[in-house]
């Protein structure tokens, strides 16, 4: 290849590599927005209740409102959902 045609060709993958990082991180940023963590509901049923324990009698599998299957193991409620 002349030199001419290899920095062209250089060019083409660096403008190759931007554009397919530049969609990557795109991706990641869409996606950690749409996965945020909803808040409590300001409601009768979530004003007064502040453990786990009791949030899972309604949250828990097989109670009134289960956590969606794809929702994290982690039954720290608050450490990542906040109060409405
Ligand atoms: C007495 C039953 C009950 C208890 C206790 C309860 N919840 Fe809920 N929760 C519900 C119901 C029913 C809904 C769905 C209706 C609504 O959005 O108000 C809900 C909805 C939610 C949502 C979803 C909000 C959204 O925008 O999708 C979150 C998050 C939540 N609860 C977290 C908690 C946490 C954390 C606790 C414990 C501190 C808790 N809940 C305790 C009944 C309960
Ligand atoms: C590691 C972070 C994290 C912890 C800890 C956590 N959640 Fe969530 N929760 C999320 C995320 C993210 C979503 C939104 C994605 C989804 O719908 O699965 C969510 C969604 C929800 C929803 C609404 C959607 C659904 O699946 O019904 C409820 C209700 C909920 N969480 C309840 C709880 C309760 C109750 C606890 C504690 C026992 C808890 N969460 C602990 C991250 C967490």
């Amino acid at each position: 290849m002349k030199p001419a045609r290899r920095a062209e060709a250089g060019r083409a993958r660096v403008a190759l590599f931007l554009i397919v990082g530049g969609l990557l991180a795109g991706l990641l940023v869409l996606y950690t927005l749409r996965s945020r963590p909803p808040h409590l509901p300001v409601d009768a049923d979530h004003e007064q209740a502040f453990d786990p324990d009791r949030c899972l009698s309604c949250h828990g599998p097989g109670q009134r409102r289960p956590r969606g299957p794809k929702h994290p193991l982690n039954d720290q409620c608050f450490s990542c959902h906040d109060r409405g």
